[in-house]
């Protein structure tokens, strides 16, 4: 009988994709995919740190398994990812869960096949994380989940240390891949039949400044350049590093989307101050300006946190000023969330939670508010969507414009992996309906 894996993902693009190479560990090794946890023989967590909710979650779910693996001592729980990275969370994992049998990090997930045979031989518990990152191990064996569109990596790490932020600790510093290793890569996906190419990294903009003599508009244009129709899309840009190279870059390529997402965090210059960012609202807001007199249609999607230490009501003012001028398609909004080790964790003026959670509130309003006006704006146009899924509740299948936007359409045929043209019919919130035209 075959072995069957179940592997449990938090966070981030990042993580998605690494859950595939995982997968693909796993497969070679010659374990299958199982819907549930109490059918599996390995579960591996693949957590995130970057929240303490996120975090939390993962602490719930592998608490949750105590039971099953009483009942089956043959289970083996695997838990990597960002959280191992941590500074002293491991000696929490392992003193809170004893159960746990293989903890591995983020800048060793390839030796996770090694581990499991550990783990097989006898040994009680494999706890294997490296501390600082090394060579870039490559691998081209994921096991893809998200059909047609390809996650793929660019650069691991990042070197920006924004104040609030824990991802250059448990990540180590930026790496870039060889340009030659991405292109093959892409080149062997769109052959295979993917149809969107998602380039990825922490700040993709500062991807070769590590010594490699290619910079990141060089690399989307080598990229660009393979033949063959798919769509092509990077993140995550940052505002310090982005510029006019890149766009050029997207008007030469129709392939390359017309979206960008650009966190700008806050629209307060005392604020991104403290934060580290390294720009200010009017550095940002000249980009985008500097975007749409290349592409007017450009759409931007953004990350922003409120109620960062310090953040008044009128910093939080200028963030909801600086969302109105960008228009922004759709905004990822968060708390601040206080992270060990990291230099805002230290600050003094941390704002209180109902200050944060009004504030949160009313910011996801003006978002979901602008979300709906360009809803509406749609009403009638024909757009071209890439099919990515099946809603089987609603009936319909779905999929997105090269801005991004959601569509869902009935069809009688599996339209999965299609670039569909849609006449939009209906605007509802932020997902629009349209009939194949
Ligand atoms: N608290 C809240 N949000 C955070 N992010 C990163 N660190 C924190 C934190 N400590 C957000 C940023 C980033 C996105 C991926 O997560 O907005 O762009
Ligand atoms: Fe975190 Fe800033 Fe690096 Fe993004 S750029 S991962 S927010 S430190």
């Amino acid at each position: 009988m075959e072995k069957k894996y179940k592997i449990i993902t938090y966070g981030c693009q990042m993580n998605v994709h690494e859950s595939e190479k995982i997968a693909g560990i796993l497969r070679r090794m010659g374990y299958e995919e199982t819907a549930t946890e109490d059918t599996a023989d390995i579960i591996v967590f693949n957590t995130c740190c970057i929240r303490e909710n996120a975090e939390n979650h993962a602490f719930g779910n592998i608490g949750a398994l105590k039971k099953l693996k009483r009942n089956n001592p043959n289970l083996i729980i695997a838990v990597g990812g960002c959280m191992t990275q941590e500074k002293g969370k491991t000696e929490i994992l392992k003193q809170k869960f004893p159960f746990i049998d293989i903890m591995f990090g983020t800048l060793n997930l390839e030796e996770l096949e090694e581990l499991i045979k550990e783990k097989q031989a006898g040994k009680k518990r494999v706890v294997r994380i490296r501390e600082t990152e090394g060579e870039i191990v490559e691998f081209d064996g994921a096991y893809r989940t998200s059909y047609p569109n390809a996650w793929v990596n660019i650069m691991y790490g990042c070197n920006n240390f924004c104040s609030y932020c824990i991802v250059p600790y448990v990540r180590g510093r930026e790496r870039s891949r060889k340009p030659e290793h991405i292109v093959a890569e892409v080149k062997k996906l769109v052959a295979e039949g993917y149809k969107e190419i998602t380039l990825l990294g922490q700040n993709v903009n500062s991807y070769g400044t590590d010594g490699l003599g290619v910079s990141f508009a060089e690399l989307l244009d080598a990229v660009a350049s393979i033949e063959g129709k798919f769509r092509l899309r990077f993140m995550t840009s940052h505002p310090k590093d982005f510029n006019e190279e890149i766009v050029k870059v997207m008007q030469k390529h129709r392939k390359i989307m017309r979206l960008v997402h650009l966190p700008v965090q806050s629209g307060s210059n005392e604020v991104l101050k403290n934060m580290n960012r390294r720009y200010t609202r009017e550095k940002y807001l000249a980009e985008i300006e500097m975007l749409r007199s290349y592409f007017p249609e450009a759409e931007v999607t953004t990350d922003i946190i409120v109620g960062f230490p310090g953040e008044t009501e009128e910093d939080y003012l200028l963030t909801e000023d600086l969302v109105k001028r960008v228009n922004y398609a759709s905004a990822f909004t968060f708390v601040y969330s206080k992270r060990q080790g990291t230099k805002a964790a230290a600050m003094e003026n941390q704002i209180p939670e109902e200050v944060q959670k009004d504030r949160i509130m009313r910011l996801v309003a003006l978002v979901n508010s602008l979300t709906r006006q360009k809803s509406e704006a749609y009403l009638g146009k024909t757009v071209e969507i890439l099919c990515e899924d099946y809603d089987e509740k609603k009936g319909l299948y779905l999929g997105r414009d090269e801005f991004g936007r959601m569509g869902y359409f009935k069809s009688e045929q599996n339209e999965i992996g299609n670039f569909v043209d849609l006449k939009i019919t209906e605007a509802n919130g932020i997902s629009l309906y349209g009939e194949k035209v």
